[in-house]
């Protein structure tokens, strides 16, 4: 009986290693993924093959809430029919600056505003 009241604090210690090890992998893991992703100084801005479908990824991350999966609206009005209402260049302005109740997104890039501006006009019906 003598040894047993050290085994809890044992089983602690091993577990809070295991512990220690396994979180030091995924943070080790998350570097080599940060390292891998990054491109000059930001680290976040995609590479852009296709900017329909570039356009519809970056959709989705940061319009979809207020405009809708089918660009039908929501909180914002509908984008499904904006050919000949506004050219990409006014869209991209209109993602940079906002407008009215929607926010301006200062950290998507030209690019990434025209491929969002693409995709939106390439679904107009
Ligand atoms: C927080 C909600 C919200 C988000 C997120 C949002 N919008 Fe909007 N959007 C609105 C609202 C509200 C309007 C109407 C603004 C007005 O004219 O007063 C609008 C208007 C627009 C218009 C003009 C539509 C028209 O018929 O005049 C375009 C184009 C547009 N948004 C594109 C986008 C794109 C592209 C994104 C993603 C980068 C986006 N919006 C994200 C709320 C949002």
């Amino acid at each position: 009986m003598k040894g047993r009241p050290l085994l809890p604090f044992a089983i602690t210690a091993i577990i809070g290693i295991l512990l220690m090890v396994a979180l030091s992998f995924v943070g080790l893991d998350q570097r080599a993924d940060r390292e891998a992703g990054e491109e000059g100084d930001t680290g976040e801005e995609m590479v852009i093959d296709d900017p329909i479908v570039a356009g519809q990824e970056l959709y989705t991350n940061s319009c979809v809430s207020c405009h809708g999966g089918n660009l039908e609206g929501g909180v914002g009005p509908a984008l499904n029919a904006l050919e000949g209402v506004y050219s990409a260049e006014e869209i991209v302005d209109i993602i940079h600056n906002g407008r009215g109740a929607m926010p301006a997104f200062s950290n998507l890039s030209d690019a990434e505003a025209d491929a969002i501006a693409q995709y939106v006009l390439s679904q107009s019906q």
